[in-house]
């Protein structure tokens, strides 16, 4: 029995596949290569260049392997980018979970791990933010991903599907050999935007918005580091294979580091001092992310073992430089 790890040649699909071929499981990926880097597979998974909305392709991929369980990270994430192109987020995030939806019931697939966001909640009202308050999602990205939640829980109310929901905060680090680690083309991530910096990549550094309404005026994020992501989604599948209910969970560390925080410490982590200047706030960045993952802790059994944010910065600054470009060497250039 297989895995399917849908969009397993992007930033965090690639960690879980190398986590899971790591643990001995057969790993099937599927990737359409728009965001992700075929390099970034473990060479022990088994790939299929395909998009997930081609169901004839997703129907070859069933026949072909006895799939347990699928993991699903194949969408686009950007804030920023989903303001100004809503219907790219609304058409391949929501709209291509109906085809997924409608392959998993054909070939009989009973459990599925979906990525959600913290971009769900909005600006919050309370935090730190637990998986029960109002939602009120500030960007298509955050409104396409509580859609598809919504698509998938009604689907599982008919069928014998069951999910877990995945609410990730903000995910950074790479794996702890350096071997993969994150790379966006263009990159738009806080972190690896300031190694980018420091690595004399970028010419500048910019701070969106310093009046918030935080302690330094800058927002505030609670970054997790991908290796405890991981942890859990190999967590949230067994929980589904044991029998558990669908569920939803938010994956951060119950704490917060605001833009200036985060330089500092980036600065610690390098030895180098990080030049920066304030812009304009982006538009559809609420002001502070905090997760209340005890949820998580209680009914995955889930312990975070990488939380310190310099592990977080040190672990993303070895993979940076060592792979000053990231993914992006020839293979794009093709
Ligand atoms: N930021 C800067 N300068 C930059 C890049 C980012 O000031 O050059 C700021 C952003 O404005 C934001 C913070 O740093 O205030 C973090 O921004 P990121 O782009 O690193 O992350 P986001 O919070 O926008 O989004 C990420 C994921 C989403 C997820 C969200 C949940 O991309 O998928 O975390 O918190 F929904």
């Amino acid at each position: 029995m297989s895995i399917l790890v849908l969009g397993g040649a992007g930033y965090i699909g690639s960690h879980a596949v190398k986590k899971l071929v790591e643990q001995g499981e057969d790993v099937i990926v599927v990737d359409n290569l728009s965001t992700g880097y075929r390099k970034a597979v473990d060479a022990r998974a088994k790939f299929y260049e395909c998009d997930i909305a081609d169901g004839s392709a997703m129907d070859a991929v069933f026949n072909e392997n006895d799939i347990k369980g699928v993991f699903h990270f194949a969408a686009f994430s950007l804030v920023g980018e989903s303001m100004e192109q809503p219907l790219k987020y609304f058409q391949n995030n929501t709209g291509t979970m109906l085809t997924l939806l409608e392959k998993l019931n054909e070939h009989d697939v009973k459990h599925l791990v979906f990525s959600s966001t913290a971009a769900v909640y909005g600006e919050p009202e309370e935090v730190p933010i637990h998986e029960e308050v109002p939602k009120h999602p500030s960007s298509p990205y955050g409104d396409s991903k509580l859609m598809m939640e919504k698509i998938i829980s009604w689907v599982s109310r008919t069928t014998d599907l069951n999910f877990v929901s995945l609410r990730y905060f903000n995910v950074a680090g790479a794996s702890k050999d350096s071997t993969i680690g994150e790379s966006h083309d263009p990159e738009t991530h806080l972190i690896p935007i300031v190694l980018e910096r420091v690595l004399g990549k970028r010419e500048k550094l910019y701070v969106f918005g310093n009046d918030y309404d935080t302690k330094d005026g800058t927002c505030i994020r609670d970054y997790i580091h991908v290796e405890d992501l991981i942890d859990a989604h190999i967590l949230a599948l067994k929980y589904l294979m044991d029998g558990g209910n669908s569920n939803i969970f938010n994956l951060g560390y119950n704490r917060g580091y605001s833009i200036l925080e985060i330089i500092k410490a980036a600065e610690k982590v390098t030895g180098q001092k990080i030049e920066f200047e304030y812009r304009d706030r982006r538009a559809g960045d609420p002001s502070i992310l905090i997760a209340d993952s005890g949820k998580a802790m209680d009914t995955l059994g889930w312990q975070p073992k990488h939380n310190k944010i310099h592990e977080i910065i040190a672990d993303a600054w070895n993979w940076h430089q060592k792979n000053p470009d990231g993914w992006m060497t020839d293979e794009k250039a093709d």
